[in-house]
């Protein structure tokens, strides 16, 4: 699939550009932002447009806000660490369809930038309304989608507004996205392994199943290994499991493909990490919760990962956060990035696992940590995202 690239538009000084964007980023309990993967990422196609003399016109979302106005879900938080990442000062139109704002975009100079409030402070945004994509429109002479995270909603600034514009083209940040997971789907280096962790084994059967045929191995851990586990019939304790998986999943159980942890660190509760122990997974005690991958999983883990030439990670191996189930995850980390250095292609997807890399410090050295999470998995179920399809320029 080859998409149109923003490079390929004919900018002239003064053209207005619409970017949609996602800096729907985690924050703190202060609202303070505690990742700002996705505002760098789009600083390439920023001052691209700015080098060219266009005005960047950036459209985004935060949070889930159900068509009205949250002061707690504004975008004006952004402004500040986006002024840092471009050196550049950056207008925040708090009210996007005001006289006032489409006056001062009107106005607009080269080398200015501005930014939209939350889209989803409108219920057209959700509803991928065509009335509001046409008010959207009117900000921008061409579009430029570099949100790779949210391409797989149909939503209007995702799918009605490009379907507006004669040429809407992809972001440098989606045109990487996009590049590293069409290769891992249809020219994966081999022995192609992936590793599949985190809490909920549900939102990834799909992209398993998908990518079955394709991988040599596929390792699993986190608490999607204790549903697959049930499913081959062990006991695992009190550990996380999706009963309502369990009898959907045999093709995945039954697979010889899947390795499973053989032990784990399990604890009766994750407020006691003092008292965890190691347990075997054929002979999990009735009274523990499973909290990471134990010593022996971790070794036959690094083991496949270590003659691996393609690496596709989801999720973190055990509740990491808490140092004490962090070492699975940690010693995996660091066998990726090994393997990296030795030349292997790295890729890690959702925001889970960039925030873990990010905590272990590792974040940059593997090959792409993705930006993206429910994105990433539609798109490695081999769906055509509705944000995608309208920058299609090749199959
Ligand atoms: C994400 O963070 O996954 C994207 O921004 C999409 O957000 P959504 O799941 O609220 O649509």
């Amino acid at each position: 699939m080859i998409l149109r690239s923003v490079a390929e538009l004919p900018l002239k000084k003064g053209d207005r550009v619409l970017v949609r964007v996602d800096y729907n980023i985690p924050v703190n309990e202060d609202g303070l932002i505690t990742d700002d993967a996705r505002i760098k990422g789009t600083k390439d196609t920023l001052l691209y447009l700015l080098n060219k003399g266009a005005v960047p016109v950036i459209i985004s979302h935060w949070g889930r806000p159900q068509g009205d106005p949250h002061p707690d879900m504004s975008l004006a938080r952004v402004v500040p660490e986006l002024q840092k990442v471009l050196f550049h000062r950056v207008n925040f139109l708090a009210q996007p369809f005001s006289e006032a704002t489409k006056a001062s975009v009107a106005a607009s100079k080269s080398d200015e930038i501005f930014l939209l409030e939350n889209l989803r402070f409108h219920d057209g945004e959700r509803h991928n309304d065509i009335e509001f994509a046409k008010a959207l429109a009117t900000y921008g002479d061409y579009y430029v989608n570099d949100a790779f995270p949210v391409s797989h909603r149909k939503q209007a600034s995702v799918s009605a507004l490009p379907s507006l514009y004669k040429d809407p083209a992809a972001g440098f940040s989606l045109l990487r996205e996009v590049d590293y997971f069409s290769k891992l789907i249809h020219a994966p280096e081999k022995p192609f392994v992936v590793i599949i962790g985190g809490s909920k084994i549900e939102d990834k059967v799909r992209s398993l199943r998908f990518l079955l045929d394709k991988v040599d191995e596929v390792l699993i851990g986190g608490a999607s290994a204790f549903t697959v586990l049930r499913a081959r019939g062990y006991d695992v304790g009190y550990s996380l499991v999706d009963e309502d998986l369990i009898d959907e999943i045999d093709d995945i159980a039954d697979s010889e493909k899947v390795k499973l942890p053989t032990d784990f660190v399990a604890a009766p509760s994750y407020a006691e990490p003092d008292k965890s122990q190691v347990v075997l997974a054929d002979d999990f005690p009735d009274g523990l919760q499973g909290f990471d991958i134990g010593p022996q999983s971790r070794k036959a883990f690094s083991g496949s990962i270590s003659h691996a030439k393609t690496v596709l990670w989801f999720g973190p191996l055990g509740a990491y956060e808490e140092r004490a189930f962090s070492e699975g995850s940690l010693e995996v980390a660091k066998t990726v990035v090994e393997a990296t250095r030795k030349g292997a292609t790295t890729v890690t997807g959702g925001g889970d696992s960039l925030a873990m890399l990010s905590s272990f410090g590792l974040k940059d050295d593997v090959t792409h940590a993705s930006i993206g999470g429910g994105a990433c998995l539609k798109f490695m179920e081999g769906q055509d995202l509705p944000g995608l399809v309208p920058l299609i320029k090749e199959r």
